[in-house]
């Protein structure tokens, strides 16, 4: 019942071809009278037919049966049992403007209760802007899981899924081939995929950004120049692998902000072959280029920058995601951590691994904090304290941390059910309670 992988495709957004079977992929034409080994030949559309060669994305898929085949769907908050923590419901109410922060999701059973929730269940929904009908903004979301997806498969017509993984590894069995993902690396599925998660250590948990805008994309480099940040030979594509298997299955989808569920009689994950660049992809953190400052200043976060989702604004993102890795520190004369700063944009943030250099503590890896739109933060008062007296004639080097950042420039609104949560904490802002006035006026 497993697809084990069939290796990788280097490259972001080229266009890849693979087959499980050799001699699958019909040759000159996409869609031949009669594909190889009784086939269906599908398409799959992530852009607009007419969009812009740049942009323009789309896989043809080969397959044994079509995507059409499934029962009909019913809303899963119908079903028995079921209590979906994951949608799109960000309220129209007032938002706080306070700073917020959470301790990691509970993992399920935790409480010895012995619940057995998988990835699809295991999803709750913190926070978002924008939506799936206005083809814009963000949903935020954590995951905690203790279950493979067994006999069901999942797709979200809502959005791409951009996964990180903090705790355990992910074995995702994908319409177009596997991805094997652990914590420090990141995939993403794109809209509409189908795929199914197992989970090879037993439990995980993890973040989702989930992107209703434009497509994920590395950004320009600039003055940086064509190599830096994160290279595009480092993004991994699945080749492609299937299972033909039969019986009694489900299929959940998401769709305009709901869970909806059908009955479908065989596994979808049955493409033999496909070619095209609307695919999944890997991408390992630790890999990434990071460029800093060797003279003094601390450069903006957008120097961490790892994929954008673009607005339609120039230079302003619908959502950017950008990392906080090991990285040395040299600049003089220079409050090393991330200043204090108000932002026009709005930043949720998650650690991975490690600790932060922004804080002394309260932010455990799993843990999350959001700073919307110009609601003050930076550095908590023992992390200001020890960075204004640190010896800089010497470069000091950030080990054992990765932190992220979804950035929009929207407002992120959180939730009722992470604002209610019992693992919010209510006291975060106390953590700069203990900056000291240090003013002293001259004479
Ligand atoms: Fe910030």
């Amino acid at each position: 019942m497993t697809i084990h992988s069939n290796g990788y495709q280097s490259g972001f957004g080229n266009h890849f071809a693979t087959e499980a079977i050799a001699g699958t992929l019909p040759v000159g034409r996409n869609s031949p009278q009669r594909v190889a080994h009784g086939l269906y030949a599908e398409q799959l559309s992530g852009t607009a037919f007419t969009a812009p060669r740049s942009e323009n994305r789309r896989s043809w898929l080969y397959r044994i049966r079509p995507a059409a085949m499934h029962g009909t769907f019913s809303l899963l908050a119908d079903a028995p049992g079921a209590k979906p923590r994951f949608h799109n419901d960000f309220g129209d109410g007032p938002v706080t403007p306070d700073q917020l922060r959470w301790n990691p999701l509970p993992l399920p059973g935790a409480d010895g209760n012995g619940a057995q929730v998988d990835f699809i269940d295991g999803l709750f929904t913190m926070a978002g802007n924008g939506s799936p009908a206005a083809l814009h903004g963000i949903g935020v979301h954590l995951y905690a899981a203790n279950r493979d997806m067994h006999d069901r498969f999942f797709h979200d017509a809502d959005g791409e899924l951009l996964i990180v993984p903090q705790q355990g590894r992910l074995h995702i069995e994908t319409e177009l081939g596997v991805l094997d993902v652990e914590p420090q690396e990141i995939a993403v599925i794109p809209r509409g995929i189908r795929f199914r998660v197992a989970l090879p250590d037993g439990s995980a948990r993890g973040y989702v950004c989930e992107n209703f805008g434009a497509l994920l994309r590395l950004p320009d480099l600039g003055p940086i120049g064509s190599n830096g940040l994160a290279n595009p030979r480092d993004f991994l594509a699945p080749n492609a692998a299937f299972e033909d298997r039969e019986g009694a299955f489900e299929l959940v989808a998401k769709f305009q902000g709901h869970l909806w569920r059908a009955d479908i009689g065989h596994s979808p994950l049955d493409v033999v072959a496909w070619h095209g660049n609307d695919a999944p992809y890997k991408y390992d953190l630790r890999r990434f280029n990071t460029i800093g400052s060797i003279s003094f200043d601390h450069p903006d976060p957008s120097i961490f920058l790892v994929l954008t989702s673009p607005s339609d604004t120039a230079g302003v993102g619908n959502m950017d995601f950008v990392i906080f890795p090991p990285r040395w520190l040299v600049a003089q004369d220079t409050f090393r951590p991330p200043w204090f700063h108000r932002n026009v944009a709005s930043e949720f943030m998650g650690l991975i691994h490690g600790q932060y250099d922004a804080k002394a503590e309260g932010f455990a890896p799993g843990g999350a904090s959001l700073h919307n739109c110009m609601t003050g933060h930076g550095p908590d008062a023992a992390t200001f304290e020890k960075a204004s007296n640190a010896e800089l004639s010497k470069p000091d080097v950030v080990t054992d941390t990765m932190a992220f950042m979804f950035e929009s420039r929207a407002v992120i609104r959180p939730t009722a059910q992470a604002i209610d949560a019992a693992h919010r904490q209510r006291d975060y802002q106390t953590c700069w309670a203990g900056l000291r006035k240090h003013f002293r006026a001259p004479g």
